[in-house]
């Protein structure tokens, strides 16, 4: 049986963590699905713990990468980075999914900016281009804020009408445009996987009003608004959904858009933690 992560366990956790990493003023999470390297002048990689080391729950190993935190620094200021994520769909609990995010809070993380891979519903959103997530759709059956305690995080009936922070999709337009990229907006269908989706739930999912579709993301978004944080959403739309085109959807072209995109999607979060985490004195 593994131990329920409640507020106290969270708490102890992040002191914990406070205690063995000297985390300084934790200013924003980066959740980098896999793949998306990161760089920000000025900021140093200090060091890189496994989430096995960090939370008492069992974390899956994939062969060839692992879930970690990586604290990057710069003087006193600390941005957590997860790179990659915990999914519904590997079976860890919602509570699981989004204890970094809750840790991320209890440190002190005022921002959280996700990353994701999602198949484009929307024929005008071109594979292998960013997206930034305007609001979701939650179809994923789960919500991590259901049971007796995830209240004392926050408040029961947390509002969402601005999940996704119109001042940060505003700066996230703007910087993309400095950077001489067109992103898109959209919303993001959550889905649970990890089947991806028949042609008819694509097609569904369009006339409900979603964009992009993914298998992730949500929890966590869910997670951060419940604990304060502001919510940045960046979606690197890796194949278009499937019934959009007629071949068969795979793993490997998800990965191998991601590859191709990932320079573009880097460049943006660089602009966007300059421009949200100004370097002061
Ligand atoms: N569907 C769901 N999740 C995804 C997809 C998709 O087509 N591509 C990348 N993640």
């Amino acid at each position: 049986m593994t131990n329920e992560l409640t507020p106290a366990l969270l708490r102890r956790l992040a002191e914990d963590f406070r205690a063995r990493t000297n985390s300084g003023r934790v200013r924003a999470l980066l959740v980098a699905g896999s793949g998306l390297g990161f760089e920000v002048p000025g900021w140093e990689a200090e060091e890189t713990i496994p989430f096995g080391e960090i939370f008492p729950f069992p974390i899956q190993t994939l062969e060839g990468h692992s879930e970690t935190l990586t604290l990057w620094r710069r003087g006193e200021d600390t941005l957590l980075v997860m790179n990659g994520r915990l999914h519904l769909y590997q079976g860890y609990r919602p509570e699981e999914v989004v204890a970094p995010v809750r840790l991320a809070a209890l440190l002190g993380a005022g921002i959280m900016i996700a990353t994701n891979a999602t198949g484009a519903i929307d024929p005008a959103i071109e594979p292998g281009s960013i997206v930034v997530i305007t609001d979701h759709l939650n179809l994923q059956g789960r919500n991590p804020l259901v049971g007796p305690w995830a209240r004392e995080f926050g408040t029961q009936f947390p509002d969402m009408s601005q999940a996704y922070d119109p001042e940060l999709i505003a700066i996230a337009r703007r910087a993309a445009a400095a950077a001489g990229f067109e992103v898109s907006e959209g919303v993001y269908a959550g889905v649970l996987g990890p089947s991806f989706e028949t042609p008819a739930e694509v097609r569904a999912l369009r006339t409900l009003g979603a964009s992009v579709v993914g298998m992730s993301t949500v929890p966590e978004v869910i997670a951060a608004r419940h604990m304060g944080m502001r919510v940045m959403a960046l979606s690197l739309a890796a194949n278009p959904a499937a019934g959009i085109r007629t071949e068969a959807l795979s793993h490997e072209e998800v990965l191998q858009a991601g590859k191709a995109a990932a320079g573009r999607l880097r460049k943006l979060v660089r602009l966007l933690v300059e421009e949200l985490i100004p370097d002061q004195p």
